[in-house]
């Protein structure tokens, strides 16, 4: 039977057609580097990636998977701090493809949630780091009460930015679940805004 699939897995198929090789891609919540690894893979060995966390047992996860794959990695940047500061690491207009996985790591530690005031302002940093044409991806969980609130500010920055004009927005959940089901945002920088 075909279930509807998961956000998570959807994101990765977007980015499998979002990247190519040689792209700069940002993982702005690594966590345990699963998404961090995708994009390496997408994006090859003449690629970098730049990973972000609060945390730094989540660095030192994703810096293991991806050594424990044994592939040849592209240039990757593990930084460890806040994504409302992602300007300072990745210049404007160059990357392909930004990507949040909100919340908390699932079996860490709670207190570590990704919280709505930083998400909006990282938000605004992804934007500026997209080169015309980028992808921008968020999934949001809504079932926890910081996610609810995180998520209300999500869509209310996702409604703005098809306002202004700043990206085009598509969105994918389930509805009619028991709890709020994750929701899968993507905003696409247009490729004829100036860089
Ligand atoms: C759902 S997990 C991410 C899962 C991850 N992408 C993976 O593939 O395993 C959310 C992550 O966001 C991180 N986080 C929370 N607040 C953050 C912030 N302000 N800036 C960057 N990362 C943050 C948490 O430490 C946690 O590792």
């Amino acid at each position: 039977m075909m279930l509807p699939p998961r956000p998570t897995t959807l994101a990765h198929e977007f980015a499998s057609q979002a990247l190519r090789e040689g792209d700069l891609a940002v993982d702005a919540t690594c966590g345990n580097g699963h998404d961090t690894l995708h994009l390496a893979l997408l994006v090859g060995p003449k690629g970098k990636v730049v990973a972000i966390d609060v945390q730094a047992d989540a660095l030192e996860q994703t810096r293991a998977r991806l050594e424990s794959t044994g592939l040849e990695s592209p240039e990757i940047q593990l930084i460890h701090a806040c994504h409302s500061r992602m300007g300072e690491f990745v210049a404007p207009s160059s990357a392909a493809l930004v990507m949040f996985n909100l919340g908390y790591l699932p079996g860490g530690d709670h207190t570590h949630t990704t919280r709505a005031d930083t998400t909006a302002a990282a938000l605004d940093q992804a934007v500026e780091a997209l080169r015309p044409g980028g992808l921008l991806m968020v999934t949001c969980y809504p079932g926890h009460p910081e996610g609810a609130i995180e998520a209300e500010t999500v869509k209310n920055w996702m409604k703005t930015a098809a306002s202004h004009h700043t990206a085009r927005i598509a969105k994918y959940s389930q509805p009619f679940t028991r709890t709020p089901a994750p929701i899968l945002w993507l905003a696409a920088k247009p490729c004829d805004m100036a860089p």
